[in-house]
């Protein structure tokens, strides 16, 4: 099974990715948790992403792609993955369009998680008045990663419905229940092992 995940900020990506790779013995690539991961580890990556993860800006497509094609190809091998976070924008949607021809690696299916803006903005700041608070979730970077969103990535869901690709799913739904719409819906779809 080859996933990706396309949902605004708090929408559940994150959340949902580690369920459906549990659920299919897959890889969970989130491009969000490898960026934090290389901030963490002050390496050349982490240090030109920070900037753009402190604001809640999309990091320069140049810079993903090295990263997402590793994570990808190698996820791959192993037998699927569900990636929560790329592509992002047009540009992005084309280099994976075309990793994918370049590795025979067919998507299955693009799990859009439809949740409204009152309530995406609700989670977020939930969560970042807790334990599990990022540097992005506070009110200006939430405002301006929701913005984001709806210019640089909602353009995706029109591209991924014409190429019949599209699974649009409630996410405003108990967390089981968005799992398993998710999981039903692709069945109903013939995709591979
Ligand atoms: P990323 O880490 O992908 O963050 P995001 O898109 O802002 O999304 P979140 O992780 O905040 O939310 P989520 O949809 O994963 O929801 P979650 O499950 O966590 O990206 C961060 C940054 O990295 C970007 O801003 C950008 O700078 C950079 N970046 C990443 N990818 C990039 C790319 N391809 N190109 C360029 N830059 C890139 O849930 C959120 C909260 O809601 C949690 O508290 C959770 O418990 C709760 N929740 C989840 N589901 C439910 C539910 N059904 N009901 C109630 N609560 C729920």
């Amino acid at each position: 099974m080859r996933l990706l995940l396309l949902a605004p900020p708090g929408a559940g990506k994150g959340t949902q990715a580690r369920r459906l790779a549990q659920y299919y013995g897959i890889e969970d690539i989130s491009t969000g948790a490898l960026l934090r991961r290389e901030v963490a580890g002050g390496t050349a990556l982490g240090r030109e992403a920070t900037r753009y993860l402190d604001c809640g800006d999309l990091v320069p497509d140049e810079l993903m792609l090295d990263m997402v094609v590793e994570a990808v190809t190698e996820a791959d091998r192993k037998g699927g993955f569900v990636l929560d976070g790329y592509p992002r924008n047009l540009a992005q949607a084309e280099a994976a369009q075309q990793l994918a021809r370049t590795h025979g690696i067919g998507i299955d299916g693009v799990v859009l998680l439809e949740v409204g803006q009152d309530e995406l903005r609700r989670r977020l700041l939930r969560r970042g008045a807790g334990a599990e608070s990022r540097s992005d979730d506070n009110i200006e970077t939430i405002r301006h990663r929701l913005e984001v969103f709806e210019s640089e990535t909602r353009p995706l869901v029109a591209y991924f419905a014409a190429r019949d690709l599209l699974i649009a799913v409630d996410g405003e739904q108990p967390v089981e229940q968005v799992t398993e719409d998710i999981v039903d819906r692709l069945a109903g779809r013939a995709v591979r092992p």
